[in-house]
């Protein structure tokens, strides 16, 4: 079986992926980039564009698949980035990063682990979108002195 260069997971790997009516031009395309790197994206919606919708709604059941342990990744969508991360971070063992360029989605993977990937959707291009989902989904957590402060946020 093949697997994902750098992050160890096999490439048929579950990632759940969710968005609000700001983010769900982006969420389609990053659905459809990660199945055509051989990912398997879970989609909770929204399956159609519903101006009214709320990021709570899709927010929640990503993150408590991560959080749960049901996956090891999921990634959120909406305008700003800013309310899917409050919600994905109540829940436990999720750190949900907002990522606005690929240097801070490497950073986010290499020094904090974040399981979540958090996109600003109004201040990202599709392209850039596309850039920044790769270096998160490729890039290692570096353990070492890293390892103990991320474990100090659950203790
Ligand atoms: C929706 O208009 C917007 O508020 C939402 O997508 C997000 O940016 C909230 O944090």
């Amino acid at each position: 079986m093949r697997r994902s260069p750098g992050y160890g997971a096999t490439l048929s790997e579950q990632i759940y992926v969710g968005a609000d009516h700001a983010g769900f031009r982006l969420k389609q395309k990053l659905v459809d980039e990660l199945a055509r790197l051989g990912y398997e994206p879970v989609d909770v919606g929204p399956k159609a564009l519903d101006p009214a919708d709320d990021f709570p709604d899709y927010g929640r059941p990503v993150a408590a698949a991560v959080s749960e342990g049901k996956v090891r990744r999921g990634i959120l969508t909406c305008g700003t980035g800013l309310g899917m991360a409050f919600v994905a971070n109540r829940f436990p063992h999720v750190r949900a990063a907002v990522a606005w360029s690929p240097e801070i989605a490497e950073l986010a993977r290499r020094h904090n682990d974040a399981n979540v990937l958090v996109l600003p959707a109004r201040f990202v291009s599709e392209e850039e979108g596309m850039e920044i989902l790769h270096k998160w989904l490729d890039t290692t957590f570096e353990g070492g002195r890293h390892e103990r402060r991320v474990a100090k946020i659950d203790s």
